[in-house]
């Protein structure tokens, strides 16, 4: 089973629940900007929102995935809205790609709130997650 893990992380927070999951799979956590192989059986995909939203370099990429990705499991951190997850998942049925039926979601410290999130317990349930869908 071919996996691979990507992320868009502007501060750091989602990357490291990307470390976490990649581990767990062993395989490496890498950014979108480092293309999938057209032979993915499973991607774990990691975004984060921002300003409400996820950010326009995800809508990008889930654009451009190729449909040959056969499933795709998402993982987001937030500090108040839960939505990002929504926003990939209609992103990537928009595109005609199966999206797994369990998805991560844990707080990200944004300036004075969730200091020191993702914590070591949000990073060992995003390894269970991982193990959990696979
Ligand atoms: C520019 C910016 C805008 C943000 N806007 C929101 C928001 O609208 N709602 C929310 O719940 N969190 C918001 N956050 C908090 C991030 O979603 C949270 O810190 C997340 O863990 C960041 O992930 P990253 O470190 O992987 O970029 C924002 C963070 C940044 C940097």
């Amino acid at each position: 089973m071919k996996i691979e893990v990507r992320y868009l992380s502007k501060s750091g927070n989602t990357a490291k629940v990307a470390e976490s999951i990649a581990k767990a799979v062993n395989v490496s956590a890498e950014p979108i900007t480092v293309p999938v192989s057209d032979d993915t059986d499973l991607l774990f995909l990691g975004g984060a929102t921002y300003a409400f939203g996820i950010d326009d370099k995800m809508k990008q990429y889930v654009s451009g995935l190729p449909q040959t990705v056969k499933c795709v499991a998402v993982f987001t951190t937030s500090a108040i809205v839960k939505s990002a997850f929504g926003q990939i998942q209609q992103a990537l049925e928009d595109r005609g790609i199966k999206v797994a039926d369990r998805a991560f979601y844990c707080r990200g410290e944004f300036r004075v709130m969730h200091k020191g999130r993702p914590n070591s317990d949000d990073l060992k349930k995003a390894g269970e997650f991982a193990k959990t869908v696979i």
